[in-house]
């Protein structure tokens, strides 16, 4: 099955799509085969990748719900090597439907193990609910990225503990992948002390690669777009490729 990743913070707009869709362009540019699993009802991996969300037929939440093969509804991405199990907006409803369902925490471990990628890089929602639970349990490790702002840290506690929970029950050998920071801007000095602090609470876990904010990286899921069809040449493209090296280290 690979590596699975579930690149989760609770917390809203921190940069996990962006890092999920970078990351595994990244990954596949260096060769590897990526799956992209879009666990978030807003489905903006599946749209940030050129996907239009009204010509899916089948979607993680057709895997999730009514027992789909999780391989029927991948699709391919126009970056080489890189592929999509693709969200539609009826995953807001997963949530509730598959609180009845038996086993409801390893729906996704048992929907994806049989696929056969290098690595598979989980978006999850904003939020510890069932769906980012069913994440941490498929997955072998976490990336966490962090907006750099003043409120950082703020629910990283509750993220822990929620992944501590997981490593004590259902995925005893689940790991921290890292922490990534996002959004940095290196003429703030503010951006310098939350990068500190982080570093203090996380050390190496924090990954070395920071992630600058880049107008570049903004701009390009409205052309539906990795970083690398839209500008390769971009401070942006340089720190997912940068992250990428360093995730296949670890
Ligand atoms: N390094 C960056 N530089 C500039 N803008 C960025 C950067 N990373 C992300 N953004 C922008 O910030 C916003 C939030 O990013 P993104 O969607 O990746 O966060 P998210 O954590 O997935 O959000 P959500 O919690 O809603 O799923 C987006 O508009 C995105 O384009
Ligand atoms: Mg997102």
């Amino acid at each position: 099955m690979g590596q699975v990743i579930a690149v989760l913070n609770q917390k809203g707009g921190v940069g996990k799509t962006t890092t999920t869709i970078n990351l595994a362009a990244a990954l596949a540019k260096a060769g590897k085969s990526v799956l992209v699993v879009d666990l978030d009802p807003q489905a903006n991996a599946t749209s940030g990748l050129g996907i239009d969300k009204s010509a899916i037929n089948s979607s993680i939440y057709n895997v999730l719900v009514s027992g789909e093969n999780a391989g029927d509804a991948v699709i391919s991405s126009q970056v080489d090597g890189l592929s999509l199990l693709p969200a539609s907006t009826n995953l807001a409803a997963a949530e509730q439907e598959l609180v009845s369902v038996l086993s409801r925490e390893t729906v996704l471990k048992q929907a994806l193990s049989n696929l056969v990628y290098d690595v598979i890089l989980v978006d999850c929602p904003p939020s510890l609910g069932l769906l980012s639970i069913n994440a941490l349990v498929a997955a072998d490790s976490v990336l966490i990225p962090v907006q750099t702002e003043f409120y950082a840290l703020e629910g990283l506690g509750l993220l822990m503990q929620t992944i501590q929970r997981i490593q004590a029950g259902l995925n005893p050998n689940l790991k921290l992948l890292g922490v990534v920071m996002t959004m940095v801007d290196a003429r703030n000095a503010l951006s310098g002390q939350v990068v500190s602090e982080v570093k203090k609470h996380f050390g190496d876990f924090l990954f070395q690669t920071y992630i600058p904010r880049n107008v570049r990286l903004a701009e390009s899921p409205s052309f539906g777009k990795t970083i690398f069809e839209h500008d390769k040449w971009s401070k942006g493209a340089k720190a997912y490729k940068n992250l990428a090296k360093e995730v296949l280290k670890r």
